[in-house]
């Protein structure tokens, strides 16, 4: 079926109809499955958490073009509102796109319009977060291993590693799957080891909502009484961090974190932040994008994806799982720079020469 065609199908309101017949007025529409200039959605999330826009975006962008020089790519960023995500969404599916590429703010808010894109026809590819309805592929990282990964360095870093070491433990936003998976892994790690004082989940993993939790500890248990912070990703720990600071913590606790990004790696090199989870931007994007190209010339996915997972529908589909890696001190030089992420000009700020210098980044 052309893929106007179908977005007018599935058109419920007037006005989305209007956007998919103007659509097909447009361009004449694609077809479905192999046509001429596959058109991708790529739906992401927010740019509270700085990867989606400095990293996914203009790599997915570059990968899918790689595959697929004559694949149109439409992005739409959902500004962490799933009012927006569904719109931008319904607009794509109404405009026939030939396969989306979603980052769910809320998996499960979402699901309908997952559902009612399968039903266009429109294969719809999980990028990250494991969208729920009936999704084509999934291309993400282990997400359990994530949550190991820094409740072992948590446990290691708080030094005597004592019993009864008090930690507090910032989530991320439970209707994020992966927030779900991260905090699995590390309680695997932390229960029975350390004392959880508090436990926090974080609405929208927003940094200044983190920051408010984490004063609310302090005040709670008193500043010297926190021997360590689960941050669950970067945005966190530079909340935490920051009402750590403005309270007067000091020696800072250990503190984790996840994403790599640029200022995570700066507070490692200053010693505020213990630990951050890196996972190559690059080789996920490749897996988004393989799998979206593949969608969208409805090719088999199985090709492109090794792994499988299961879907809240109750069946499995093709999955890319990749493995999380943990980054410190020592090992900034052999990871993001030596991926090419970040330059060591860009890491290392004129106050940061000497923990550079230390740390082999020059
Ligand atoms: C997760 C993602 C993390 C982090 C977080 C906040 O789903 O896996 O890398 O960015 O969202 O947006």
């Amino acid at each position: 079926m052309k893929a106007c065609a179908r977005g007018a199908v599935v058109a419920v309101t007037a006005a989305v109809a209007a956007v998919a017949l103007a659509a097909c007025g447009d361009s004449g529409g694609s077809d479905s499955g192999g046509g001429d200039h596959p058109r991708i959605g790529v739906l992401l999330p927010d740019s509270t958490t700085a990867r989606w826009e400095t990293n996914d975006r203009p790599m997915l962008n570059r990968q899918i073009k790689e595959l697929c020089a004559d694949c149109e790519v439409e992005h739409a960023n959902a500004k962490n509102d799933v009012a927006i995500q569904q719109a931008q969404m319904e607009s794509m599916i109404a405009d026939g796109v030939d396969a989306i590429l979603l980052v769910a703010v809320d998996s499960k808010a979402l699901r309908p319009t997952v559902t009612k894109a399968d039903q266009a026809g429109i294969p719809v590819i999980a990028y990250d977060r494991l969208a729920e309805g009936p999704i084509s592929g999934y291309a993400s990282f282990d997400g359990e291993e994530v949550g190991r990964l820094q409740g072992k360095a948590l446990l290691r870093a708080m030094s005597d590693g004592a019993m009864g070491d008090r930690i507090v433990m910032m989530n991320g936003d439970p209707s994020d799957p992966n927030a779900v998976s991260f905090k699995k892994g590390a309680l695997s790690e932390l229960e029975g080891k350390v004392e959880i004082s508090k436990a926090y989940d974080t609405r929208q993993w927003r940094t200044e909502v983190a920051n408010m939790n984490m004063s609310g500890a302090i005040s709670a248990l008193g500043a010297g009484n926190i021997d360590g912070v689960y941050a669950a990703n970067d945005g966190l720990a530079a909340g935490s961090i920051s009402a750590l600071k403005a309270n007067k913590v000091d020696p800072l606790p250990p503190v984790t974190g996840q994403d790599a990004e640029l200022g995570a790696l700066r507070r490692i090199l200053a010693g505020e932040q213990y630990m951050t989870v890196y996972k190559p931007f690059e080789p996920e994007a490749s897996a988004g994008a393989a799998l979206a190209v593949a969608a969208a010339r409805g090719e088999s996915l199985d090709r492109v994806a090794p792994d499988r997972v299961r879907t809240s529908t109750g069946g499995t589909v093709p999955a890319v799982l990749l493995t999380p890696i943990t980054i410190t001190v020592d090992t900034i030089d052999d990871t993001v720079v030596k991926d090419g992420v970040y330059t060591i000009q860009q890491i290392c700020t004129p106050q940061l020469d000497a923990a550079c210098a230390r740390a082999g980044l020059t």
